[in-house]
């Protein structure tokens, strides 16, 4: 049986773990309704072509969200999402899917890609065709990389690649930055001459995942606030990043180091993001035995730990109940990220514009 402390316990621990009041990101930008406006009807397929000044509004509204979910249950009213997963989700499908109905709108969910004509050789051109008479957002993951491009030539309604293969994951991106910058405010105001940038720990294939792919790209975007990137992977390895992974990184000015030790690394890491899952074909291959989060790692006192999740042996459960857990804020903060980012996809960002 379940005590009521118990109880009490549970629904409190998001703001007792990794959970910054969003508020505080409300007070350090401020409002610009025209960079909001600029991603009515944008497909979002890649990191690359978000820019920093957009993502910095969109985290805004998402701390607006977060700030005060009740205060906004119908900006999405009349519109329709076309949710289509044929790979398994639990975070991404149900969390878009949540961020629709909390904003007032109607899904149609699709989650097994056989139940449409593709079973019969229909084209993704085709599919993407009567889709835009159907819904006014398509939320696509799909394993095969090139799926979502292939909508978009037929599409006249947006698109969000929700992870397509081992290529990329961009709002999963979105929402690793939105914690960070939920978790250190300051980031993302003028830097004084004692600011500190964060040394970054990523441990993951960056060729082979598309969490840390996304991820990569995202921090390239703000070189500003990353002293260093230290990327942490098996030396068994042989090819652990694409052409131009590291080479956009050290243009955009950040410094990315190579080690094969995590245990040397996590003495210096502010962050460490961790990642052991990558979906390959139509099934999964994991990276996780070798490298291990618990509570006896040699973490900073004050580091934060990230997942994209789902997790296995790589993070213990031990790390749960600690003040490095910022995981789970960081699976609940997508929610609102979503949300903002739907908002201004479909056109009804003047309904959140101005509005305190
Ligand atoms: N982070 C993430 O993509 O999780 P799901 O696979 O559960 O959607």
């Amino acid at each position: 049986m379940v005590s009521t402390q118990q109880v009490e316990f549970d629904r409190a621990r998001p703001d007792v773990y990794g959970s910054a009041h969003p508020k505080a990101l409300l007070k350090v930008i401020e409002e610009d309704g025209d960079l909001l406006h600029s991603l009515e009807n944008q497909h979002i397929v890649s990191v690359d072509h978000l820019e920093k000044d957009v993502l910095i509004q969109l985290f805004r509204l998402a701390a607006k969200y977060e700030s005060n979910p009740a205060r906004y249950n119908t900006p999405l009213q009349g519109k329709i999402l076309i949710s289509a997963f044929y790979e398994p989700s639990t975070r991404t499908r149900l969390s878009f899917e949540s961020a629709w109905h909390r904003l007032g709108g109607d899904i149609m969910s699709i989650t097994d890609r056989s139940s449409t004509g593709i079973a019969k050789g229909e084209s993704l051109q085709d599919v993407a065709e009567m889709f835009n008479n159907y819904g006014d957002c398509v939320v696509l993951r799909d394993t095969a990389n090139d799926s979502v491009s292939e909508m978009t030539s037929s599409l006249r309604i947006p698109i969000i690649n929700a992870g397509n293969g081992i290529d990329e994951h961009p709002t999963q991106a979105m929402s690793d930055l939105y914690t960070l910058f939920k978790w250190r405010p300051s980031l993302l105001q003028p830097h004084s001459t004692d600011f500190k940038p964060i040394r970054i720990g990523v441990i993951g294939v960056p060729s082979q995942m598309r969490t840390v792919r996304s991820l990569l790209k995202m921090l390239a975007h703000f070189p500003d606030i990353v002293e260093q990137v230290v990327l942490i992977f098996d030396d068994s390895i042989t090819q652990p990043f694409d052409p131009g992974q590291l080479e956009q990184l050290r243009e955009a000015g950040i410094t990315v180091t190579v080690s094969h030790d995590l245990n040397a690394q996590l003495p210096e890491l502010d962050v460490v993001y961790i990642n052991a899952i990558a979906w390959v074909g139509e099934s999964y291959e994991t990276y996780g035995k070798t490298f291990v989060l618990s509570e006896d790692s040699p973490l900073k006192p004050d580091a934060i730990i990230l997942h994209p999740l789902a997790r296995g042996e790589e993070l213990c459960t031990s790390l749960d109940d600690t003040a490095h857990n910022w995981y789970f804020s960081q699976a609940r903060g997508a929610v609102f990220v979503r949300q903002a980012l739907l908002t201004c996809m479909v056109q009804r960002a003047n309904t959140v514009i101005d509005v305190v």
